[in-house]
């Protein structure tokens, strides 16, 4: 496999480009072909098996168009295909769990974890999984956020109504006085001012999209498939519904990084 080959990233949606904007700037010498399956999102409310079939479409899309690692940015698929893949493809295949897992123990003072994410993830207990992998006696309160999902992709990522919603999913962890919050879905990091301001300043939040893109890093270092540094990246964003309302939505979250998005339809 070629060290300039681009790293495959994908998502339910539009939200994983919060990882692909991380992995850009974070690898600023890698190529990337992002893939958001906007015909079938949300992945949130669908049954494990649903999201698997549908991961397993999308790495071998992305197989076929030549990438050499796969980022899978959505929660809900690594909660429920992250194995599958793994022991699937021929290639190094990178989550969004275990990286904010990590950096959860790693940030907790007082030994408390909140974490949030779609019904999905959080019935899944992957999060849990992680976390006591690293930290078995460690306190972990979860709580499933559908509604954040259609507030952000309404662009509320400010509003007054936003902020009730995230009060009310959130009080428990404040009585339960969490230290440190993990954003498990690809879109609360768009909600992490918001988030901080309802917890308060005494507890960490957790990007996974930070997390991801340096453990994509580590992982392309040690299997020496980083691209040459004096490289020159190139982007495709590809979309299997809608191109134009992903590009709309996309450039909020890249600006003109995004600079036009092709249409593929799978299944
Ligand atoms: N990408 C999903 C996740 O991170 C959120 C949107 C969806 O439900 O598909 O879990």
């Amino acid at each position: 496999m070629s060290n300039s080959a681009p790293v495959g990233v994908f998502d339910s949606g539009i939200g994983g480009l919060t990882v692909a904007q991380e992995v850009i700037r974070q690898l600023p010498h890698e190529s990337v072909i992002y893939f958001g399956d906007t015909a079938r999102v949300p992945y949130g409310p669908k049954s494990p098996d649903t999201v698997r079939r549908y991961s397993r479409e999308i790495a071998s899309f992305l197989n076929e168009q030549g990438v050499k690692s796969i980022v899978i940015a959505c929660n809900t698929a690594t909660a429920h295909a992250l194995t599958a893949l793994r022991q699937e493809m021929d290639m190094p295949i990178i989550g969004v769990v275990e990286p904010g897992a990590r950096a959860a123990v790693a940030a907790s003072k007082r030994g408390h974890i909140g974490v949030i994410g779609t019904a999905g993830t959080i019935k899944s207990g992957a999060y849990e999984r992680a976390i006591r992998a690293l930290e078995p006696d460690i306190m972990i309160t979860v709580r499933a956020c559908p509604l954040l999902v259609p507030l952000v992709e309404e662009g509320w990522t400010e509003h007054e109504a936003t902020r009730l919603v995230a009060k009310e999913y959130l009080q428990p962890m404040i009585d339960a006085e969490i230290d440190t919050l993990v954003l498990g879905c690809t879109h609360y990091p768009l909600l992490k001012a918001l988030i901080a301001d309802v917890l308060g300043p005494d507890v960490r939040l957790i990007d996974s999209a930070e997390e991801t893109a340096a453990e994509t890093a580590r992982t392309l270092a040690t299997a020496n498939l980083a691209a040459e540094s004096d490289a020159d990246p190139t982007y495709r964003f590809i979309a299997s519904d809608d191109p134009l309302q992903f590009l709309q939505l996309g450039q909020r979250f890249l600006g003109g990084t995004m600079e036009g998005v092709e249409i593929r339809t799978l299944g």
